[in-house]
């Protein structure tokens, strides 16, 4: 078979912080120009402080004669201050602009590749991953790239250069009095490195991470099961999941608290205090300077100093923190780029018939499921005729429908249409000659019509009305407040299980393809009801291959051939009297069926 790869540019091999920069440079001009902008602000940034030192140098040497004070000298100081205090705003303002201009640009193309990518893959991956999952690392998980590369990339680049040109600065004036001055930094950073710097501090952070990651799941869950818990009436306590959560989450709070709050405390309070090291440092060193005056500036200028000193190094600690939580999200998303598309024909078939054959086709759920959920099925489903698929709940009927369709890969054995292997044909021509009614409906937030259109987008209106009369869908959908223009899920719209499931049979019957597949269509049907949508699709079935599961076995009897599967394997196939017959499991079934029904009679019966 010959197939053309499908790829998207997205999937990468890199993983953790080696992803993480992939990504950001995708705008690499942008992100560069962004973070030596950046520093550059930085730099300009320190000016003020040497020209206010200038400045009172000034004032302190003419402090006796004010009148020697040189102004214009003094007037052009200040203003280089504020001019470059504004600078350096104006500056990190253009930084900051390229950075969100590198984000934004990543982060768009990035969400057109991962929906591009999940339109690509197979239907049975969508069943698989909730919309809510994948809405999420849209959503959320991809935005947070932006706080990393507007931000975070920006961020780091300054606050190196703070910290570098701080070190400098302290150590150009007088070595001894910058010595004094680092080494509160130097010690608040030695305790930090012992306390958090260890494998166990590491494993104890995310542990801690992960609980308050659990207990966020577990109130979501909580929240979507509050209707249950409120219908029996139970407690926060009765939901152990979310109570152990908050728990467990207490104890390591607590544990975190105890352990390592006394080194954060000692780390801050370290830090915010060169005062305390340059008082002793000024005092010691002043009794053996020959200059006093020029002493005396230097730690004037120190003293200055020292406020930018706890802020250019406390930057330090803040950029590294928030790493993991955009980690975790782009592993997420990464998790989905690997899953492969369907791979396409590259010389795609079509069909002049439409007859649906297995041919020894076993099929096992990917990731965790090892146990195959059906085993060398092999059957042939005719044009012309209804073929039904019963058994018991959980024995592989849905499964084998979602195969028709190419919904999953099967892993062994073949499925043809019309004699060519669905594997030849387009997803698009295939998706073209199948109709869907499945267990669990899906409408879109749309009118009821164009919810109908969806079978058919070249219908007209009143082709979707008389679809909608067939699937008897009409005496409801006229007491809607719009009628047929009633959008669904708008406020105070509601359908019933069976109105909902009766709108997709309207779609099914305006798309008429040569091939329906029904899975418990009529479910929620009441048997007047069913009946009427049996007779509206008796004249669509014609010349037509239909594939019927049903759990209602009244539903099947009429079928020209009834396949039984049982724990995945086919049982037995035949038409209705012949299996009843036949003494074996469709014949219980069938038994214990009509016993259930004359049970359900009688009762009424006495009521
Ligand atoms: N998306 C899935 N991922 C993993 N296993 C699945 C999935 N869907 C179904 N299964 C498993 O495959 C087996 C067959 O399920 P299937 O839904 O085909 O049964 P069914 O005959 O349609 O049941 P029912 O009559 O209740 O609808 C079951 O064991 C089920 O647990
Ligand atoms: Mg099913």
């Amino acid at each position: 078979m010959k197939c053309k790869k499908v790829n998207t540019n997205a999937a990468s091999h890199k993983t953790g912080m080696a992803r993480l920069w992939e990504l950001a440079l995708r705008n690499k001009i942008l992100v560069i120009a962004s973070c030596a902008l950046s520093v550059i602000s930085v730099a300009v940034s320190f000016t003020p402080f040497i020209a206010i030192y200038y400045l009172i140098r000034e004032l302190v040497i003419n402090f006796a004669d004010l009148s020697r004070l040189n102004s214009s000298y003094m007037i052009k100081l200040g203003w280089l201050a504020f001019g470059a205090a504004a600078g350096a705003i104006f500056i990190n303002f253009i930084a900051l602009m390229f950075s969100h201009l590198a984000a934004f640009n990543t982060i768009y193309r990035l969400k057109l590749e991962f929906l591009r990518h999940i339109g690509l893959l197979p239907l049975g991956f969508h069943t698989q991953n909730s919309t809510g999952k994948l809405r999420k690392i849209a959503d959320e998980n991809i935005e947070k790239l932006e706080g990393f590369i507007a931000h975070q990339l920006p961020d780091i680049a300054g606050s190196f250069a703070m910290a570098i040109i701080t070190l400098i600065i302290l150590f150009v004036f007088d070595w001894r009095l910058g010595l004094a001055s680092f080494i509160p930094v130097l010690t608040a950073y030695l305790i930090q490195i012992k306390a958090f710097g260890n494998k166990q501090a590491q494993i104890f952070i995310t542990k801690y991470q992960n609980s308050l990651e659990d207990m966020n799941n577990a109130a979501v869950e909580y929240v979507r099961g509050i209707s249950v818990v409120k219908a029996f009436n139970q407690t926060i306590y009765s939901f152990r999941k979310f109570y152990e959560t908050i728990k467990t989450y207490g104890v390591f709070c607590l544990n975190y608290t105890k352990e390592y709050e006394i080194y954060m405390g000692l780390f801050m309070l370290i830090i915010n205090s060169v005062y305390l090291f340059l008082i002793p440092a000024v005092i010691l060193l002043s009794g053996g300077v020959k200059d006093y005056s020029e002493f005396a500036f230097a730690a004037i200028f120190y003293f200055i100093f020292s406020v930018a000193i706890p802020t250019s190094f406390l930057k330090l600690l803040y950029v590294s923190q928030n790493g993991r939580m955009i980690l975790s999200g782009i592993e997420r998303m990464d998790k989905i780029f690997a899953a492969q598309p369907l791979i396409e024909p590259a010389a795609p078939k079509t069909v002049s018939n439409y007859n649906v054959s297995f041919e020894n086709v076993s099929f096992t759920y990917g990731g965790d499921f090892k146990t195959p959920a059906i085993e060398d099925i092999s059957f042939t489903a005719n044009q012309g005729e209804i073929t039904a698929l019963v058994g018991p709940s959980g024995s592989g009927k849905s499964t084998i429908a979602h195969l028709i369709a190419r919904f999953y890969e099967v892993s062994s054995g073949t499925i043809k249409i019309g004699g060519t292997d669905i594997r030849d044909m387009s997803s698009l021509y295939l998706m073209s000659i199948i109709s869907f009614v499945f267990q669990d409906v899906f409408l879109f937030k749309q009118s009821v019509l164009d919810n109908i259109l969806a079978g058919n987008k070249n219908a007209s209106r009143n082709d979707a009305i008389a679809s909608a009369k067939a699937a008897m869908c009409d005496e409801f959908v006229k007491e809607l407040p719009q009628g047929y223009d009633t959008v669904i899920g708008a406020d105070n719209v509601h359908l019933s299980g069976g109105q909902r499931q009766r709108i997709v049979i309207a779609r099914t019957i305006l798309k008429n393809a040569p091939i329906i597949v029904l899975d418990e269509a009529t479910a929620f049907a009441d048997p007047e009801n069913e009946q009427n949508i049996h007779k509206a699709f008796e004249s669509l079935m014609k010349d037509k291959t239909v594939i019927i599961i049903a759990h209602r076995l009244s539903t099947v009897r009429n079928a020209d051939k009834i396949i039984v599967i049982d724990n995945g394997r086919m049982d037995e196939q035949g038409r209705h009297e012949q299996l009843v017959n036949s003494g074996r499991r469709y014949s219980r079934m069938w038994e214990r069926y009509s016993n259930a029904i004359n049970w359900k009679i009688k009762r009424e019966s006495r009521v």
